[in-house]
């Protein structure tokens, strides 16, 4: 199966939001990542709701919301009712992460459970059934453009043992400093969706990088 391609649009002109959610529109992209950070779990602040919701006017892919928040169950319902189609929380924010995942499965989201990178994939063997997408940040949580961190990959192998040992079908997200060289590395590591921010919304022709980027064999 070819890769599916999430690219970021904390990356995009946010003065030209619409051209840009109509530029994915018209791209191979899967979905639109949304990252979401208030300054507590990160030490960063993108955007709030009205943003988000501006995004969602436009977009005809679905929203996959990245909450780099704490306390994340008291904004769920307010999440999806802005359009959010898959919506990830951090491990690292979750005192009980499993009554959190059913919340975001009983609001009709898919439920993503996103890992910084000093957290152990290991410690997702016991929830992995309940999880549909695991998002491995491949970068400390909090910016876009940093440098992708090379343990990445035996990560993704480790993770993707877990889910064929335990036979579900939990897919594997890759968040942070992906490009055209890490992307069939983590591709045959095992990774489902790739994210991509400035790789994506620098580079001269954004359709043509997705493209590419989803292309990879
Ligand atoms: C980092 C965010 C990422 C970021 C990716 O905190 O979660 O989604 O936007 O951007 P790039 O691809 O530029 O690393
Ligand atoms: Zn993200």
């Amino acid at each position: 199966m070819s890769i599916q391609i999430a690219p970021s649009i904390l990356a995009a002109d946010f003065a030209n939001i619409q051209k840009e959610v109509e530029m994915l529109n018209a791209s191979e992209a899967d979905f639109i990542h949304v990252d979401i950070m208030d300054g507590v779990f990160v030490p960063n602040i993108s955007f709030g709701f009205p943003v988000m919701e501006a995004i969602k006017k436009h977009a005809k892919k679905p929203l996959d919301v990245h909450l780099m928040i704490v306390n994340p169950d008291q904004y769920l319902e307010a999440f999806k009712k802005a359009g959010a189609e898959v919506i990830s929380v951090h491990y690292e924010a979750c005192n009980h992460l499993h009554r959190t995942l059913q919340y975001i499965k009983g609001l009709g989201c898919k439920a993503g459970v996103a890992l910084n990178p000093h957290t152990s994939v290991e410690l997702l063997e016991d929830i992995i059934e309940d999880i549909d997408l695991v998002c491995l940040m491949s970068v400390n949580p909090g910016f876009g453009g940093q440098k992708f961190i090379g343990n990445t990959y035996e990560r993704v192998k480790r993770l993707k043992s877990i889910i064929n040992r335990k036979g579900v079908s939990t897919m594997i997200e890759i968040d942070g400093g992906v490009n055209q060289v890490n992307a069939p590395l983590l591709k045959e590591a095992g990774a489902d969706v790739l994210v991509a921010g400035s790789f994506v919304f620098s580079s001269e022709n954004p359709l043509d990088t997705i493209k590419n980027l989803k292309s990879i064999s």
